[in-house]
């Protein structure tokens, strides 16, 4: 199949965290109209391919619980270079998760399937934006692969 990507290249400038917060597992079958019919692993697949032709490897890791979301940005200090963030819902108001954020510091692209902005008012405020380099929306997959590429640029020229 065509690639935009060669099929392999060094990921040697170190590692990225894709996170994904609740009822993203269920991307596939979940509100298919809004969301699309390709699965979680279908996107990070993508997501991965895009990461490794720039040269960095990815982790990709999803929950539904906010703690366990929590605790994995607290790891990712020291380990990765970078997050790239889908929170789900808990985008418009789970506080901590944005505390946690802030307080590890690690360069954060959040990035959405759907545009909340379009959507339904309490969508329209991110907790996550504020503690973001920037924000991604509206792509369906491609948002993920947009949000390597930004974040990427950012590593590359910091
Ligand atoms: C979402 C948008 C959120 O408002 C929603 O709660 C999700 C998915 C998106 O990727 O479009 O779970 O983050």
């Amino acid at each position: 199949m065509h690639s935009q990507y060669p099929e392999r290249m060094p990921s040697n400038k170190g590692r990225l965290l894709l996170l994904h917060g609740p009822n993203l597992n269920l991307l596939g079958t979940r509100e298919p109209a809004i969301y699309g019919t390709a699965t979680l692993a279908d996107h990070v697949a993508r997501a991965t391919k895009a990461a490794e032709a720039l040269g960095y490897g990815v982790d990709s890791e999803q929950s539904n619980d906010l703690a366990v979301l929590i605790a994995l940005v607290h790891h990712a200090a020291g380990k990765y270079q970078g997050i790239v963030l889908n929170a789900g819902a808990f985008t418009h108001f789970a506080w901590s998760l944005h505390d946690a954020l802030k307080s590890v510091g690690l360069p954060v692209v959040e990035v959405h399937l759907s545009n909340p902005a379009a959507r339904e008012p309490w969508r329209h405020e991110s907790v996550v934006a504020p503690v973001a380099i920037g924000s991604i929306a509206g792509f369906g997959g491609t948002s993920y692969v947009l949000a390597i590429e930004a974040l990427v640029r950012h590593l590359d020229h910091q």
